[in-house]
């Protein structure tokens, strides 16, 4: 019989997350935007999606009844140790690459005892998708940082397989990520793929350079040779799933709760901020952006409120809790000093929501307030803007972010510019409504049509062309 061609999805993180609930082990479904987007593709008869479940086993029956049950939703589990996940995940992934790629070098720890345990993880990755016996004909499609030598470990394996990856978070310029002493080993463990994409142009130039710069090979265009193949570097800005943002923002449930949310805060100016817990984020250049606007602008006291939420994160790696307890402090005092008893200048919280709240206060918000200081995409905005169909508001958009490269219509900011972020908010509140709605339909139109349905069809597409390319070049 015939064996019918099969798709590998791999990242560090399986489309769910195993939980612990009073002893019991419980699978919790993921509502983030690539489970959407792959969703159709893993859940196909012989597809699989291989990657870590997100708890640490406490013995092998508990690895066993986990596999068992995943198997069933077509995934496969990496079980990791507690010291695997602190060398790899916390040390590794977190400490070398987030920050170089993040362009903050400073923030490094160079620990050649976690880049040993970082190959090792990647090889038991490695070994997992050898254990799937995989055909020329089937394509394997690998996510972002925390697997950069998997590529080559899958290719050593199977020569004429198909393998992109996509890297979620930006590529810095050549001469920053030459400063990882590993470098050489990350590309080298990149280029076993045959399609290399970032969510912009400046991201494949950057990786392009360094391929040239550091290793030494000739580019041509957007593609380089490598052992006789031909790699292809590109450009596939991810989108969301516009279906699902634009319809919960429209359900009756939503637009009550965004009512309610509106009336308790009195109807006053709504900004919003949502960000994972993360240094690239900004969120202490938007904390001084606020106290600054309500320093300027004392007439907007009792006026506006800014609605903070910052969704925890990575808080064992020591940058991140730094960060949390810092935002605690800064938040405190703008209370502390401008606040009264009728008004609370910033609500703040330090939580997990589910998506229909979060739809909720996108419906709610009069601005979105991003501010990356660097930002591989930024998916908030565009739920934001997916949320606002039919409705007003502003997003001011730092830069930095990739969004900026694809989005018409967002007030655009230097995050590192103080005052320009404060004139954008008071720019943003004066706005008339006919230039909100325009500036948002103009937006509207990109998020709905490069949703991530869309970004996974065009990524298969173009892999299956670069195979037959390469085919022509032998
Ligand atoms: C970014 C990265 C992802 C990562 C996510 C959450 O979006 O690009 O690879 O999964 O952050 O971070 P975490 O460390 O919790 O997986």
């Amino acid at each position: 019989m015939m064996q019918t061609k099969r798709t590998i999805i791999i990242s560090n993180r399986l489309p769910i997350r195993i939980e612990r609930q009073h002893g019991e082990l419980h699978v919790i479904p993921s509502e983030g935007g690539l489970a959407t987007g792959l969703g159709s593709i893993y859940q196909d008869e012989g597809n699989v999606w291989i990657g870590w479940p997100g708890f640490v086993p406490e013995n092998e029956q508990e690895k066993e009844s986990v596999t068992a049950q995943l198997a069933s939703l077509n995934l496969i589990p990496v079980f990791l140790t507690a010291s695997e996940l602190e060398g790899y995940y916390e040390g590794f992934s977190n400490e070398v690459l987030w920050p170089i790629c993040h362009y903050h070098p400073s923030y490094t720890v160079y620990d050649p005892a976690n880049w040993e345990i970082y190959q090792s993880v990647n090889e038991k990755f490695a070994q997992k998708v050898k254990d799937q016996d995989l055909l020329d004909s089937d394509d394997v499609w690998i996510h972002d940082y925390q697997l950069m030598l998997l590529p080559k470990l899958i290719r050593a394996h199977n020569i004429n397989l198909a393998i992109g990856y996509f890297q979620h978070i930006p590529f810095p310029p050549d001469e920053l990520f030459r400063a990882i002493p590993w470098r050489d080993e990350l590309l080298e463990g990149l280029l076993g793929a045959d399609l290399i994409a970032f969510h912009t142009y400046h991201d494949t130039q950057h990786f392009l350079n360094a391929c040239s710069h550091i290793l030494g090979i000739a580019i041509q265009n957007n593609s380089l040779r490598k052992a006789g193949r031909s790699i292809y570097v590109e450009v596939f800005p991810m989108g969301i799933d516009y279906e699902k943002f634009s319809g919960l923002a429209q359900s009756a449930a939503v637009q009550q709760r965004a009512d309610e949310i509106r009336t308790f805060y009195n109807h006053r100016k709504f900004i919003l901020s949502i960000d994972r817990l993360d240094y690239s984020k900004g969120i202490l250049e938007r904390l001084k952006a606020f106290e600054s606007l309500l320093q300027h602008y004392p007439e907007l006291y009792s006026q506006v409120v800014l609605y903070m939420l910052v969704v925890p994160s990575r808080d064992t790696v020591p940058k991140y809790s730094e960060l949390r307890d810092e935002i605690n402090r800064v938040v405190g005092h703008i209370n502390a000093v401008y606040g009264t008893n009728e008004w609370t200048p910033i609500s703040y919280f330090y939580n997990t929501y589910c998506v229909e709240e979060l739809s909720a206060l996108y419906v709610a918000a009069d601005i979105c307030l991003v501010t990356s200081l660097r930002d591989g995409m930024n998916l908030v905005c565009k739920e934001f803007i997916a949320s606002k169909e039919n409705n007003d508001g502003v997003l001011i958009l730092s830069e930095m972010a990739g969004a900026s490269r694809e989005l018409i219509g967002p007030i655009l900011v230097n995050p590192n510019a103080i005052e320009q972020i404060r004139e954008a908010i008071r720019t943003a509140i004066v706005m008339p409504v006919e230039e909100q709605r325009k500036r948002l339909n103009d937006s509207l139109e990109i998020v709905k049509k490069f949703n991530v349905r869309h970004w996974v069809h065009i990524f298969f597409k173009r892999l299956k062309e670069i195979k037959a390319l390469q085919k022509q070049e032998l």
